[in-house]
């Protein structure tokens, strides 16, 4: 992409930080919903991703288990993010997946802003986490470091607004960009079956504008866009970039975190998903194969 095809997009924040410190509430909070009540055990399981607009500016959340099992759920969030939203809930201070995702976000090189929550606990602390955090090289500006801290409260919604405020200030800074007008490219979020839809994945368009009708690599599977849907469960005809979307018309179900991309003809699209999963296959089985198709998404 030549400089002047580059747009401004919206930029991709993804929330990290440890099990139960509130990252989805914090999300609910910003979104006005109540997903954390649909949870199986209060634990988020898979990648959730939502597009909000604060002062006419779109932001793409994605929000990521805190669990200690989901380790590569977090790695991916961190590859696929602009901006690390690191909640450190105030009563409990730095833990095991705090510090697990701070390496995550540090390998991404992805800049890190920490949302200390639970402000409106007895037992808060802000102080203790900021001195916790200079231990793994997140110094606040106000101890003479260059890391933003946002005290904060998911429940009560107090020092959300400064969170947004810093969000939209990094991604001024940032300008993050991207072509509209060319063939889609991106990453899978999440993938199922689903009994009556089939295949169903969940991607995040990362450069380009996936439509309808778009012939497609996805991992190591192919089709052609057969429906879309939003982040809010409406129907749309395309997403632009920095967009997530639900997709059906794949043969197969991808991986979370696979790559997908759009061709320009439905038999390409067909002869290289077809080519990708025989060397899947043959990997699998332990055989070598001489194609390797590793840099088509590139
Ligand atoms: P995982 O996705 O399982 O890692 O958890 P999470 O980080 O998404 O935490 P979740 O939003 O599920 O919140 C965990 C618990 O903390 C819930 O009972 C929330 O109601 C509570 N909680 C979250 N934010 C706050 C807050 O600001 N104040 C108080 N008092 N409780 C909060
Ligand atoms: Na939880
Ligand atoms: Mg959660």
């Amino acid at each position: 992409d030549t400089e002047e095809n580059l747009v401004e997009r919206p930029s991709v924040v993804t929330i990290m930080g440890h099990v139960d410190h509130g990252k989805t509430t914090l999300l609910d909070s910003i979104r006005n919903t109540k997903v954390t009540e649909g949870e199986a055990g209060g634990i988020t399981q898979h990648i959730g991703a939502y597009q909000v607009v604060e002062n006419g500016k779109k932001i793409t959340f994605l929000d990521t288990p805190g669990h200690a099992a989901f380790t590569t759920m977090r790695a991916r969030g961190a590859q696929i993010t602009d901006i690390t939203i690191l909640v450190v809930a105030a009563d409990d201070g730095v833990m095991p997946q705090t510090v697990e995702a701070i390496n995550h976000a540090k390998a991404a090189e992805v800049p890190i802003i920490v949302a200390v929550n639970k402000m409106d606990k007895e037992a808060a602390n802000a102080d203790r986490v900021m001195q916790e955090l200079t231990e793994h090289g997140l110094v606040s500006e106000a101890w003479g470091g260059d890391t933003i801290f946002v005290p904060l409260s998911a429940k009560t919604g107090e020092g959300i607004d400064n969170l947004l405020e810093m969000i939209l200030l990094v991604s001024e800074v940032e300008e993050y960009k991207a072509n509209p007008n060319r063939n889609a490219v991106g990453t899978v979020i999440e993938a199922q079956l689903d009994k009556g839809r089939g295949s169903v994945a969940t991607l995040l368009v990362q450069n380009g504008t996936l439509k309808i009708g778009d012939p497609i690599v996805v991992g190591n599977t192919f089709g052609r866009v057969r429906a879309m849907v939003n982040d809010k469960g409406r129907r749309v005809k395309d997403a632009g970039p920095s967009t997530p979307v639900e997709i059906t018309g794949l043969n197969d179900v991808p991986q979370a975190g696979d790559r997908f991309v759009v061709f320009e003809d439905e038999k390409t699209a067909r002869q290289i998903g077809e080519a990708r999963a025989q060397v899947a296959l043959a990997a699998h089985r332990g055989e070598k194969s001489i194609v390797s198709l590793d840099n088509l998404f590139e």
